[in-house]
C-alpha cells in the first residue's frame, strides 16, 4: 500500500495545494483525478506564490512525476498556457509529466455554452460556475459523444467525432442561444496544434500508475474542489459536475482502492464557498468581512470574493464519512486570531428538532446550533510546534477534533511550508 489521497472537506479552497505541497518531498508521483482549471491551488515557496489550475500541485518539486488523470478534463488551450508560463518560470515540466489518454478535452465551445447557460438563468437556478466548461464537457463524457486525448491518435475517427460533436454543440449554440455556429475546421486545427505539442506525453496513465505502484513507488493523489461541491455528496445542484471525494479518486486514476494508504481531509479552521448555494454556517455581519480581508478570501481561479462562515462540524463529521478520512489537516487557524469569542457549529435543527446527520436536502431550512469557544486574541502565524500554541487554540482544535471523529494530524498556521504543526502519534 503505497497511495493517500487528498481531499476537500468543505466547499473547495481548503488549503489542499499547501498540503499537497507539504506532503509532495516524499512522494515520487502525483496525480489529478477529477476536475479541470476550476481549481485554484496556491502553494508559497521560499515567499514566491504558484496558482496551479490544472497541472498538479507538486511540480515544482524536481523529481515528482505529476500525471493528469483520466478523470480530469483538461482544456488544451489553457494547459499549454499553464506549462509554458511554468517553464518561463525556470521549471522544466515538460519533462515529468504525464496525460491520461482517456482524460476529456475541454474545447471552445464547452466554455461559451457554461458562459451562456449562467448568463441566461432565471434566478434560483444559477449555479455560479467558473465558466471553464467543466459541467458542459463532463455531459458530452456522459452522453459518449466527447473528445479523448488518446482519440488524438486515431486521425479517421477523431474527424468523424469532431464532426458528430460540433453538430450538436451547433444546436446549442445557433437555435438555443442565437450566437454564431463554431467550425469544424477550427476544431480540428486547435486540437492538431495541441498533439503537435503535447501528443508525446499522452499515455495510458493508469497502466503506469500500476507498474510504478508495483515497484514501491509513492503516489499521492490530489483532489480538487471538496466534498460539498460533489456531484453525489455536495449541495446538488450546487455543485461541481464530478467526484472530488475517495470513490472520483479510484476512478479518475485507474488504480485499486487497496493501494490507499492514507487519506487526508483537508478543512480550513473556518468554512468558505465561492458560488451560489446553501452555506449554514455563513457569517453575515462585519466578521465575515475580517475573514475574508485576513484569510484573502478571494477566488484563485475567478477573483471572486468568497462568502465566509464559521467551522462546520456536522458537514466535517460528513465528509470523513463519505470519503473513509483517516485524519484531518486543519488550515488558516491563524486567521482566527482578531476572535474574542469563536463560534463554532455543533449541530442542525428543523423546526426545533435536531437532525442526526448533515441532510442531503434541505440544507438551506437547517437551523445552526453553535457552540462559542474562548478565543486566543494573539498572532499565532508561523507557530510550529503544538505545544507553543495558545491554550485557547489547542482547545479549539482539540474540540473540533472531539466532535468530527477523526485525529487531526496537521495544523497549517500559515501558507508558507514551514508554517506547518505535525502533530505525532
Ligand atoms: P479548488 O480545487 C471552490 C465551484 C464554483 C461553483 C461550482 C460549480 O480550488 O478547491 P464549475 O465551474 O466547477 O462547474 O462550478 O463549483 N467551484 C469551486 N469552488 N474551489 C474550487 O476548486 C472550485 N471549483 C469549482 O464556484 O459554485
Ligand atoms: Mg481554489
Amino acid at each position: 500500500m503505497s497511495a493517500s489521497l487528498v481531499v476537500g472537506s468543505q466547499w473547495g479552497d481548503e488549503g489542499k495545494a499547501k498540503v499537497i505541497d507539504y506532503l509532495s518531498k516524499n512522494i515520487d508521483i502525483i496525480v489529478r483525478y477529477q476536475g479541470g482549471a476550476n481549481a485554484g491551488h496556491t502553494v508559497v515557496v521560499d515567499g514566491k506564490e504558484y496558482i496551479f489550475h490544472l497541472v498538479p500541485s507538486g511540480i515544482i518539486y524536481p523529481n515528482t512525476v505529476c500525471i493528469i488523470g483520466n478523470g480530469v478534463v483538461l482544456d488544451p488551450e489553457y494547459f499549454l498556457e499553464e506549462c509554458d508560463g511554468l517553464v518561463e518560470k525556470g521549471f522544466p515540466i515538460y519533462k515529468q509529466l504525464f496525460i491520461s489518454d482517456s482524460c476529456h478535452l475541454i474545447l471552445p465551445f464547452h466554455k461559451t455554452i457554461d458562459e451562456l447557460r449562467e448568463a441566461n438563468s432565471q434566478p434560483g437556478e444559477k449555479i455560479g460556475t467558473t465558466k471553464k466548461g467543466i459541467g458542459i464537457c463532463y455531459s458530452d463524457k456522459m452522453n459518449r459523444i466527447g473528445i479523448r486525448a488518446g482519440d488524438l491518435f486515431e486521425e479517421d475517427s477523431l474527424k468523424a467525432r469532431i464532426k458528430t460533436l460540433v453538430d450538436r454543440k451547433n444546436e446549442e449554440l445557433v437555435k438555443l442561444y442565437g450566437v454564431k455556429a463554431c467550425t469544424y475546421q477550427e476544431v480540428l486545427d486547435k486540437l492538431k496544434y495541441f498533439y503537435d505539442r503535447a501528443g508525446h506525453l499522452i499515455i495510458n496513465t493508469s497502466y503506469y500508475l500500476n507498474k510504478e505502484l508495483k515497484k514501491g513507488k509513492r503516489v499521492l493523489l490530489e483532489g480538487a474542489q471538496g466534498t460539498g461541491l460533489d456531484i453525489d455528496f455536495g449541495t446538488y445542484p450546487y455543485v461541481t459536475s464530478s467526484n472530488p471525494t475517495s470513490g472520483g479518486a479510484i476512478v479518475g486514476s485507474g488504480i485499486g482502492f487497496n493501494y490507499l494508504e492514507k487519506v487526508y481531509g483537508i478543512s480550513k479552521a473556518y468554512t468558505t464557498r465561492v458560488g451560489e448555494g446553501p452555506f449554514p454556517t455563513e457569517i453575515f455581519d462585519k466578521n465575515g468581512e475580517v475573514i475574508r480581508k485576513k484569510g484573502h478570501e478571494y477566488g484563485a481561479t475567478t477573483g471572486r470574493p468568497r462568502r465566509c462562515g464559521w467551522f462546520d462540524t456536522e458537514m466535517v463529521k460528513y465528509s470523513a464519512m463519505v470519503n473513509g478520512m483517516t485524519e484531518l489537516v486543519l488550515t488558516k487557524i491563524d486567521i482566527l486570531s482578531e476572535f474574542d469569542k469563536i463560534p463554532v457549529a455543533v449541530g442542525y435543527e428543523i423546526n426545533g428538532k435536531k437532525l442526526e446527520h448533515f441532510p442531503s436536502h434541505g440544507l438551506e431550512k437547517v437551523k445552526v446550533v453553535y457552540e462559542e469557544m474562548p478565543g486566543w486574541k494573539t498572532d499565532i502565524k508561523g507557530i510550529n510546534e503544538f505545544d507553543k500554541l495558545p491554550s485557547e487554540c489547542q482547545n479549539y482544535i482539540k474540540y473540533i477534533e472531539k466532535l468530527i471523529e477523526i485525529p487531526i494530524k496537521i495544523i497549517s498556521t500559515g501558507p508558507g511550508r514551514e508554517e506547518t504543526i505535525v502533530i505525532e502519534d
